[in-house]
């Protein structure tokens, strides 16, 4: 049987019910595969209808400010993503008259658009012949024809896109066929001792023939991750009856840029006159300062050390003193912004803190 066709029946067994395979609609496929990208679809699922309710279309996502796009993206990882989307619906609004771009070439100008992404909306939206090269799919293909080089090498990234092109050309249903790919190497071809004896690809598999199934494909280690030191000072103010706390926007090309974060000192070793010191603090309220905990937070290419601290006071003390970097802002008022994930937790590990401790006195 050929290749495409069983492929093509397999999936149509087999498949997942996913939101953006009953549409065309390129926006929506596009919103999709950004989310999509690094991230598992049981967790991007609920990302994708919140954003695609909050910004239903190119123009509403245009038109949103970015500070809103990075709210509703808080959680997901990757802001970049979050950044580069909400630029590039400006692009299409803008130079394309807000008309969404239908070929291969054109789609791969938008910003933080790569090859895969593009050959993902020209084939799902305008049936573009153009075979998708995602993870699932370079380790269902490297094993399937037993590519057993690095997967990033040239040649070796040739070889699977030669058979790919010819195959989508046999199938008729470009859509169709990527989609497949993708789903056979998630469901069925998986990192990690896929069943091969059930597999209705196994008397062609080389890979499978060879024994090498479990080592394929050959992917480069990476390097090893940087370590980074943060303490974050949660300031708890009394300012005229309205508990407040400090915040400010990360501006610098970094990690979490547009997101907010509270008052940082970037450090390894620290002791509590450190932070003292860093934001001009009295000295004698060395006590008002608490160590709450610590949270190891991976990034891909960085391990993350943040250390949560508390300082009680007013806000007559500080400001004087205060830089003109931090905001103040009513505590109530914070989930109106959006923070890189280990502030999340923190502040909502301070809610449920301070709920059960009302409940104590309430009792
Ligand atoms: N992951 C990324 N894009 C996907 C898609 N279109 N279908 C299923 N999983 C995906």
């Amino acid at each position: 049987m050929i290749f495409s066709l069983e492929l093509i029946k397999w999936y149509s067994e087999n498949k997942r019910s996913l939101p953006w395979r009953n549409t065309r609609n390129p926006y929506l496929i596009w919103v999709s595969e950004i989310i999509m990208q690094q991230t598992r679809v049981e967790q991007g699922l609920p990302y994708y209808h919140r954003f695609i309710s909050a910004f239903p279309n190119l123009k509403t996502l245009a038109n949103a400010p970015l500070d809103e796009v990075l709210r509703i993206w808080q959680g997901l990882g990757y802001y970049s993503r979050a950044r580069n989307i909400h630029y590039a619906a400006n692009q299409i609004q803008q130079d394309l008259n807000g008309i969404f771009p239908s070929t291969y070439l054109e789609i791969l100008k938008l910003k933080g658009v790569g090859k895969y992404t593009a050959s993902a909306i020209a084939s799902f939206a305008f049936d573009e012949y153009t075979p998708v090269l995602d993870g699932n799919v370079i380790r269902f293909t490297s094993r399937y024809l037993g590519v057993y080089g690095e997967v990033a090498k040239k040649e070796n990234a040739k070889t699977m896109e030669d058979f790919l092109l010819l195959e989508i050309k046999k199938s008729k249903a470009p859509d169709v066929f990527n989609q497949a790919m993708m789903e056979f190497g998630a469901l069925h071809c998986t990192p990690q001792n896929p069943n091969c004896k059930i597999c209705i690809f196994k008397i062609n598999c080389r890979a499978f023939a060879d024994n090498k199934v479990n080592s394929t494909p050959l992917v480069k280690k990476s390097a090893k991750k940087q370590k980074r030191f943060f303490n974050y000072v949660y300031f708890d103010i009394e300012n005229k009856g309205i508990p407040s706390t400090l915040i400010s926007k990360r501006v610098q090309k970094d990690i979490w840029q547009d997101l907010y974060e509270l008052p940082l000192l970037e450090q390894e070793k620290i002791k509590k006159s450190d932070i003292v010191d860093f934001f001009h603090l009295p000295k004698s309220s060395e006590k008002n300062l608490k160590k709450q905990f610590k949270i190891i937070h991976q990034l891909s290419h960085r391990e993350l050390h943040v250390v949560f601290w508390e300082y009680h006071t007013s806000l007559d003390v500080i400001s004087d003193t205060l830089s003109p970097l931090y905001e103040v802002i009513p505590q109530i008022k914070l989930s109106q912004k959006a923070f890189p994930v280990p502030i999340v937790s923190f502040l909502n590990r301070k809610e449920e803190t301070e709920k059960i401790l009302s409940l104590d006195k309430n009792n």
